[in-house]
């Protein structure tokens, strides 16, 4: 039997447990917010943004991407969202919804904004962008398991070698994609491990522009992330990453 006080222990304990697992659940990856442009309660602009969203959720789930626009006039919000080259629709579309959610939270009342997520992106704004290659909005990020992975890498400066050979090869090959979606592993003779790469571009801009915004993303590995086991560049048309384990769900 339990006694009243395990009871509220166990209640306790199952709470923080749920509330870890909503924490981790929806913690972007990376948010931008652009305070430059705020809409007020009274906007339709603000009545339009979840409608957008719910619309990209749906639009999304059969490829992966989708453009909307929801609006007229000051209250027209354009969205673009991108689930990452591997994901089932139904997690697309799950992660296109929360991270809709959560970009309100994040960037109250702001009229443009990008949020990333390990599985998805979305990006929205009053501005009329679908088309334009997005090179100012970037960011790059090291993997947090560099410091916990306790397997060493024998010879760092060749690993270095490999990164840049694998970064070369996903960025020829995701811009002559249809899906604009490349992955890519190689071995790299250590302990015959792999190195694990994927590159993606939104499918709103151009092949050439994708081959640009892809060999921005590599100098800013290059300047960034030398010598680390894995990282990767978020951006608003592109994105690239690498790890030195199978990360995408069907590697
Ligand atoms: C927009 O709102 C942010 C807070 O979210 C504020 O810091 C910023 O100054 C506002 N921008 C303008 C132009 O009013
Ligand atoms: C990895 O390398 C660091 C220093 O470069 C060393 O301190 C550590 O012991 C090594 N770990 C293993 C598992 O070899």
């Amino acid at each position: 039997m339990h006694s009243p006080a395990s009871s509220t222990l166990y209640f306790l304990c199952s709470a923080l447990l749920f509330h870890a697992f909503l924490t981790t659940a929806i913690d972007p990856l990376h948010a931008k917010c652009s305070i430059s442009k705020n809409y007020t309660s009274n906007d339709a602009f603000g009545d339009n943004l979840p409608q957008m969203m719910s619309l990209l959720a749906t639009k999304a789930a059969p490829i992966g991407f989708a453009l909307g626009s929801v609006g007229h006039g000051d209250g027209r919000v354009n969205g673009l969202a991108l689930c990452r080259g591997d994901v089932r629709s139904s997690a697309c579309t799950s992660c296109i919804l929360s991270a809709g959610a959560r970009i309100r939270d994040l960037c109250p009342r702001n009229k443009e904004a990008v949020v990333w997520y390990d599985e998805c992106m979305v990006r929205y704004s009053d501005a009329a962008f679908f088309g334009d290659a997005d090179y100012d909005q970037s960011f790059p990020l090291s993997n947090p398991r560099n410091t916990f992975n306790t397997r060493n890498v024998s010879d760092p400066k060749a690993l270095d070698g490999k990164v840049a050979l694998l970064l070369e090869r996903l960025k020829n090959k995701a811009y002559i994609s249809p899906l604009m979606f490349a992955k890519q592993e190689l071995e790299i003779g250590d302990q015959s491990r792999n190195l694990y790469g994927l590159a993606q571009c939104t499918k709103d801009i151009s092949g050439g522009d994708c081959k640009k915004c892809l060999e921005a993303a590599i100098n800013k590995l290059r300047r960034c992330c030398r010598g680390q086991r894995g990282a990767r560049v978020v951006g608003g048309s592109c994105n690239m990453r690498y790890e030195l384990y199978a990360f995408l769900d069907d590697a």
